[in-house]
């Protein structure tokens, strides 16, 4: 399939319309912001990072059960994948507490909590992403009621297989954030990415921050510790 012409050009991706109008071709770049774009600066090697990690973690969640966009990596940064209408919502799941979730309930960083949680932003950047719950979604018509109940479902279901995946190779996941689409035949598909990006991972003997905490709160050692992570996964940098 040949790319096309730029569709959209986001903060770490951009996205190509392909010659064929039920896919298209997803860049990675190494830029990376945080703080809703406030912050910017670019992790090099990035976007090689995440697109194989994502990719590989698609093909797992696709033998688990759970349906996704992935079609076929392209080259190191580049990937075909099935076109969506994009659900504006951030699905978080978390395992322990972290980041906004510890800041908002003023509790410390670390601390299990007896079930996975799950919450939902509704993805718009002027309003800074506010959360919002399955009732809000459906009232602002972003979803309706058993596409939520899917998401969620489909949320913990990717958890599960998230967490033993990383446990085996000894990290522990935090949490992180996923989204989902639709295609034109009504299924909802796990879409974006899932990397060292969109999830918190420590490492289970050191407590070291493996992931974009490391540039959120300029740690130093960014490069490095998604070098790690990527060769933990895949066995390669
Ligand atoms: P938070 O604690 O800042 O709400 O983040 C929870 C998880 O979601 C964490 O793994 C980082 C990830 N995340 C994103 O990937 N993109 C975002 O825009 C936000 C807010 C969080």
């Amino acid at each position: 399939m040949k790319k096309q012409k730029l569709l959209y050009e986001g903060k770490v991706k951009k996205v190509y319309e392909t010659d064929d109008p039920a896919f298209l071709i997803v860049s990675y770049k190494d830029d990376a912001t945080a703080q809703n774009g406030h912050k910017r600066g670019t992790i090099e090697g990035k976007g090689i990072i995440n697109n194989k990690m994502s990719n590989l973690f698609m093909q797992e969640l696709e033998k688990a059960g759970i349906p996704t966009h992935f079609v076929k990596e392209l080259n190191e940064r580049e990937t075909l994948v099935k076109k969506v209408s994009i659900f504006p919502l951030e699905v978080i799941v978390r395992n322990l507490s972290a980041g906004s979730f510890a800041k908002r309930y003023g509790i410390a960083e670390g601390i299990p909590f007896p079930a996975a949680t799950i919450e939902f932003s509704y993805k718009n950047d002027a309003l800074e992403d506010p959360l919002l719950n399955t009732y809000h979604a459906v009232a602002l018509g972003l979803c309706e009621q058993e596409e939520i109940e899917t998401i969620k479902r489909y949320g913990f279901m990717i958890n599960e297989e998230l967490k033993r995946f990383w446990d085996k190779r000894g990290i522990t996941l935090v949490d992180f954030k996923i989204e989902f689409g639709k295609d034109t035949a009504g299924r909802i598909l796990l879409a974006d990415e899932i990397s060292p990006d969109t999830c918190r991972l420590w490492d289970q003997k050191t407590g070291k921050k493996l992931d974009k905490d490391r540039f959120r709160h300029d740690l130093g050692g960014v490069e490095e510790a998604y070098g790690e992570v990527m060769k933990r996964a895949c066995g390669q940098v």
